[in-house]
């Protein structure tokens, strides 16, 4: 909808009101018209794309998936109406969940020779390393369904990545502690399943602890979507090509593993574990705050959010619920609020509106139920697995996508004649 426009240099761009949020100017023109281009690194004032999947209000702190808030969504829905919800637009019914639950938990076997894969690999390697090769070597397997153009290819796609996801992962695991694949059990919930092929043995029935599951799902629920963050952003522009769905998700995976995005929840709790006890937390607010010091605390600060992460939130009472509930005593959990609360009264923090972020408390959690660190952005990679498809759908359906090609603001050398080595 076009409300208004904005004059830049001696032209009228149109301006477009979204549902709530901030105004946009449609710039496509604008270097057509002008000769310039805009300059805009890390895309702090670019929306990339229209889309109807997820808001967020970063000063009010607030997150919705098509319009529901994600904390209602966390406490009473579960990770299988979430995926619905952000591939199809609208909560399921009753009916439509059960179709939908029985068509991912159909998908979840992986072809045997993918097993094959896995040897490849070191013991040692890093499950976001087997992760990125395994996922992106599925468009070699089924190829069935990366025809783009073929939205009924593009659904048995999503379908697919959604219900592998927890296959691929929990053989990551088992690899690398050396313990056999477990197969895929129907009879379990998606998240029950999961559990089972990353800790069960083939020796012994395992029980899925409804305390974990619970845990695990809304963990689940609470990474699935984010808008246009750095993985995403990364999927649709790799998917702007016409690259096939495995291809483009294997891209996103690559983009989540560094630090300052979804590899933050392994970093943050290997910098509790370091910080120890709280009698130390000065110091690493010190080094946080040092401008020559290149550390930053992990788990905190954000691009959108100037107030608390939602999930944020949700997750710091569930840490508390879970520890509480399997009877775990962690000095990483107090460690965590008591650096929580030095920062959040810090003059420093409260300038920077730096807050906690999904990534603060989560491997709190994750460690309780027994993963690894380097676990922790795996399980943030199958949850998120739910949003990249969606958004990748919702681009190739948009007739106004074109292939992402940004420009530059050029300031290398012009023109100049080579000069043969020995003349040099
Ligand atoms: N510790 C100390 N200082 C910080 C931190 C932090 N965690 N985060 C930002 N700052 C400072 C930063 O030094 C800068 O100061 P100045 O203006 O004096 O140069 C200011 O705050 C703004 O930071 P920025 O890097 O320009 O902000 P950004 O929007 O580009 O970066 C961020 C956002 C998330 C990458 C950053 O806050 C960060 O590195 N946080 C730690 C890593 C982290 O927890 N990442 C997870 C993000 S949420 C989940 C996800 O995306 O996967």
């Amino acid at each position: 909808m076009t409300d208004s426009t904005l004059k830049l240099g001696d032209k009228d761009y149109p301006v477009r009101k979204g549902s709530v949020g901030p105004e946009v100017v449609d710039i496509r023109k604008f270097y057509g018209q002008s000769g310039m281009f805009t300059y805009d690194p890390g895309f702090t004032s670019t929306a990339s794309c229209e889309s109807g999947l997820t808001y967020i209000d970063g000063d009010e702190g607030v997150l919705l998936h098509r319009g529901y808030p994600i904390d209602q969504l966390a406490e009473q829905s579960s990770f299988m109406e979430v995926a619905y919800l952000l591939l199809n637009g609208e909560l399921p019914d009753q009916g439509e969940l059960d179709k939908f639950t029985n068509t991912i938990t159909r998908h979840t076997m992986l072809h045997e020779q993918l097993a094959t894969f896995y040897r490849g690999f070191r013991r040692d390697a890093h499950p976001m390393a087997i992760m990125c090769g395994v996922v992106g070597a599925l468009s070699a397997f089924y190829h069935d369904s990366t025809d783009i153009s073929d939205p009924h290819q593009r659904m048995v796609a999503s379908h697919r990545l959604i219900a592998k996801m927890p296959t691929i992962a929990a053989m990551a695991y088992k690899y690398s502690v050396g313990q056999p694949f477990l197969y895929p059990d129907n009879s379990l919930s998606y998240t029950g399943n999961f559990l089972r092929m990353t800790f069960g043995v083939p020796a012994e029935e395992y029980h899925v602890d409804p305390v974990i599951e619970s845990a695990m799902d809304k963990i689940f629920i609470l990474h699935a979507d984010h808008e246009q963050n750095a993985s995403t952003s990364t999927v649709r522009l790799a998917g702007s090509s016409g690259a096939n769905p495995f291809a483009c998700i294997a891209a996103g995976i690559a983009c989540l593993w560094g630090p300052a995005h979804g590899g933050a929840n392994e970093a943050a709790l290997n910098m509790l574990r370091e910080i120890g006890r709280p009698e130390r937390i000065p110091e690493y607010i010190a080094r946080a705050k040092n401008k020559d010091d290149p550390f930053r605390l992990m788990g905190f600060g954000h691009r959108v959010y100037k107030n608390f992460d939602p999930r944020a939130k949700v997750l710091s009472q569930a840490a508390a619920d879970v520890l509480d509930k399997l009877g775990i005593s962690d000095p990483v959990l107090d460690t965590a609020r008591e650096l929580e609360q030095i920062a959040l009264k810090d003059d420093y923090f409260i300038e920077k509106k730096l807050y906690p972020n999904v990534d603060f408390y989560s491997g709190v959690i994750l460690s309780a139920i027994g993963f690894p660190t380097t676990m922790f952005t795996v399980l943030f990679a199958l949850a998120r697995t739910v949003g990249w498809v969606a958004q990748w759908n919702e681009m190739i359906s948009d007739p106004d996508q074109k292939i992402g090609r940004p420009r530059q603001l050029y300031t290398g050398p012009t023109q100049r004649d080579y000069v043969p080595v020995g003349q040099r």
